[in-house]
């Protein structure tokens, strides 16, 4: 699937250059382009990265950036980021937003505004989003509308913004009436996905981040899902070469099934494999109980089990994700919600296409596929007999 050229493949391979001194690092970064026409980008991904200043200044149109990070993240890499920027000529100004998903609102997003107007930032100011999905699209957002675009650029820190939010151009805010409802499509120049800052991510945000990474194994990619079976305990051990091929792997098809569908009219549905239930589990739980990742686990296994009882895959198969998701310590048993609780949410869902609620279903592990013919008795049967009630403390 790897193309020698951005047409071909429409991602290629680049060559890397590194000013990184220790070798056996450097031998395993990885870059893939993003190819969306004259808005196509790189994504670095491996060890040390963020010492690389050569990695961002060819993307700057000013020696001049504004940093948007949390009161988490901040501590542990603005200090450096600005110092190696410094270290080129490159003025930083920073923005540090309070951390959590409830932050990821207007009032906060005019906060970022507030920043760049006081300091005359210009449409040429770049502005650098340091941290997870939160920061990203926060940032990402900002940037689209600030003096009606600027530059941006990200520096993803957790797993689950490496593997998916810094893939596909979606910035955005929540409204207290829905979450990511208000936003816009914006593509970064560049993004760079520093393994090293996963060494300071809580476990259970590691985790929650491999349950995307799974999700890209089993809709699209049987290989990378055996390559997950064989390396899990590499990627929880926080493995640089592991992580740098799994990060590799999944925005790989992620760039792909992107490319292909842009503004998600047909193939991009595909990522939400586990997402309708997931979304229900997270709203049904009370948001910020689950992780996503946690959500979306326990959520393809309802898909799966759906799979199962309308004849695609086999009860092995069920078993085979149930045990990958285990060891990359995810819940797998969705929580006994009541089935009734289970359809009012899943029908609020923004899946919902004319009407019908469409899901996406395992034909085989690695292909995955979108209906909406699904036997309601069926699906009511997995609610209810494919859960439990285990509640997650
Ligand atoms: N734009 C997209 O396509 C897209 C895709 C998926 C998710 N998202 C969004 O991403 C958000 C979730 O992202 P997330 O899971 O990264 O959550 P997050 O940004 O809230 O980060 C999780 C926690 O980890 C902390 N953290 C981040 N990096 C760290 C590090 N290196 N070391 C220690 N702590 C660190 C954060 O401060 C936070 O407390 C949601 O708002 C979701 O809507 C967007
Ligand atoms: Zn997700």
């Amino acid at each position: 699937m790897l193309g020698s050229d951005a047409s071909a493949g429409r991602i290629a391979r680049q060559p890397l250059q590194s000013s990184c001194h220790d070798a056996n690092r450097t031998t395993f970064v990885q870059t893939l382009t993003v190819a969306l026409g004259e808005r196509s980008y790189p994504i670095h991904i491996g060890p040390g990265l963020l010492d690389q200043a050569a990695l961002i200044t060819p993307h700057l149109a000013q020696p001049r950036v504004a940093i948007v990070t949390n009161t988490t993240v901040g501590p542990l890499y603005l200090g450096r980021l600005r110092g190696v920027l410094e270290g080129v000529g490159v003025q930083s100004l920073p923005i540090v937003l309070p951390d959590g998903e409830q932050y990821k609102d207007w009032a906060t997003l005019n906060r970022i505004f507030d920043a760049l107007l006081e300091h005359r930032a210009e449409r040429k100011t770049t502005l650098i989003a340091l941290g997870g999905g939160v920061i990203g699209d926060l940032t990402g957002f900002a940037a689209a509308t600030y003096q009606r675009g600027v530059p941006f650029i990200q520096v993803p820190t957790t797993l689950l913004a490496q593997v998916d939010s810094s893939v596909g151009g979606k910035t955005g805010i929540n409204h207290p009436l829905g979450k990511n409802m208000i936003g816009a499509f914006w593509q970064p120049r560049v993004v760079l996905a520093d393994t090293d800052t996963l060494n300071t991510l809580p476990d259970r945000e590691l985790s929650a981040g491999l349950a995307e990474v799974i999700k890209y194994g089993l809709i699209r990619d049987l290989p990378f899902l055996e390559w997950l079976e064989a390396n899990m305990d590499r990627l929880l051990a926080r493995d640089a070469q592991a992580l740098t091929y799994a990060i590799y792997q999944s925005c790989r098809n992620k760039a792909e099934v992107v490319a292909a569908d842009e503004r998600e009219s047909g193939q991009r549905a595909l990522l939400n494999l586990g997402h309708t239930f997931g979304h229900a589990i997270e709203a049904g739980m009370g948001y910020g109980n689950w992780l996503h990742g946690e959500a979306v686990a326990a959520g393809t296994l309802l898909a799966a089990e759906l799979s199962r009882r309308m004849g695609l895959i086999s009860a092995g198969d069920v078993a085979r994700i149930a045990d990958l998701f285990r060891r990359a310590n995810l819940p797998i048993q969705a929580p006994a919600l009541g089935v009734e609780t289970y359809l009012a949410h899943m029908g609020v869902d923004k899946k919902v296409e004319g009407g019908r609620l469409r899901f996406v279903l395992l034909k085989k592990l690695g292909e995955a596929f979108v209906t909406a013919e699904v036997p309601e008795a069926l699906l009511k049967a997995t609610l209810s007999e494919g859960t439990t009630g285990l509640v997650r403390t």
